[in-house]
């Protein structure tokens, strides 16, 4: 235990915590973003897609156990992530105790912050969204294991949808600064290369940005009822 702790101590190491947590959570997120879009198949998909993850595991495992494993695991990995974006951020500060005031903030200043607001604004919106839709006590019309009929009694809600919408879109810019600066962890930078890693993160991004704003669009403009 006391190396691990030795070995973290370096910024490497939690640059290096940082990037792996950062990409179970993007594979959390489009796994999630990929699952919601069953609700185009119809309630009896999606509803079926829901329950399916509570049988994930059976019968090595009972109803709903692995699916507590993978949240405890989400868990772990969004509390790692914001405790090595932080150190990180203290490490910053000492290394540069004289402020930026009077010289022209660098395009990085202005990344890291985005970064840090807007991983605070998921936190908050991923806490309101458990209320809402998993624990279902912040929603009007919720009703346990019919996931079609709650988001669709939900986003028929120009201001719940609206809110939902500006989330993932902060969510997409989260995700399109991450992707690029873990790039650039990785040494992947050079002019050519930053070209595509660029390109990489944007699509990635905006795919996955799209494909959760299509829901909430789907069912406001009624193609969804
Ligand atoms: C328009 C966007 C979104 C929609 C429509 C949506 C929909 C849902 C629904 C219906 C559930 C409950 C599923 C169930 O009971 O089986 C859920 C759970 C969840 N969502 Fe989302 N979601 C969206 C965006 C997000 C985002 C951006 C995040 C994270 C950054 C997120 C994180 C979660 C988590 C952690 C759970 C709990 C999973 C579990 O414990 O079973 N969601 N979402």
């Amino acid at each position: 235990m006391k190396w691990i702790i030795e070995l973290y101590r370096s910024p490497m190491a939690k640059k290096a915590v940082m990037a792996l947590t950062g990409v179970i959570l993007f594979g959390f997120v489009l796994s999630h973003m990929t699952g919601n879009l069953k609700v185009f198949q119809g309630p009896e998909k999606i509803n079926a897609y829901a329950e399916g993850l509570r049988e994930l595991g059976k019968p090595i495992l009972g109803h709903g156990e692995l699916l507590w494993i993978l949240r405890f695991g989400l868990l772990a990995a969004v509390g790692l992530h914001m405790l090595s974006a932080w150190q990180l951020t203290q490490l910053n500060r000492k290394a540069r105790p004289v402020s930026y005031a009077k010289r022209k903030p660098q395009t990085a200043t202005y990344a890291s912050r985005t970064m840090r607001y807007g991983g605070v604004i998921i936190l908050f919106f991923v806490i309101y969204h458990l209320l809402h839709l998993t624990v279902g006590n912040v929603h009007v019309d919720f009703k346990h294991g019919d996931v079609y009929h709650n988001l669709v009694t939900a986003f028929q809600n120009p201001l719940i949808a609206g809110f939902y919408i500006l989330a993932v879109t902060a969510l997409g810019f989260h995700l399109y600064h991450g992707l690029w600066s873990m790039f650039q962890s990785l040494g992947w930078s050079g002019p050519r290369l930053n070209a595509f890693r660029r390109q990489f993160a944007i699509a990635f991004a905006v795919i996955v940005t799209l494909g959760f704003v299509s829901v909430p669009l789907a069912i406001l403009s009624g193609l969804i009822s």
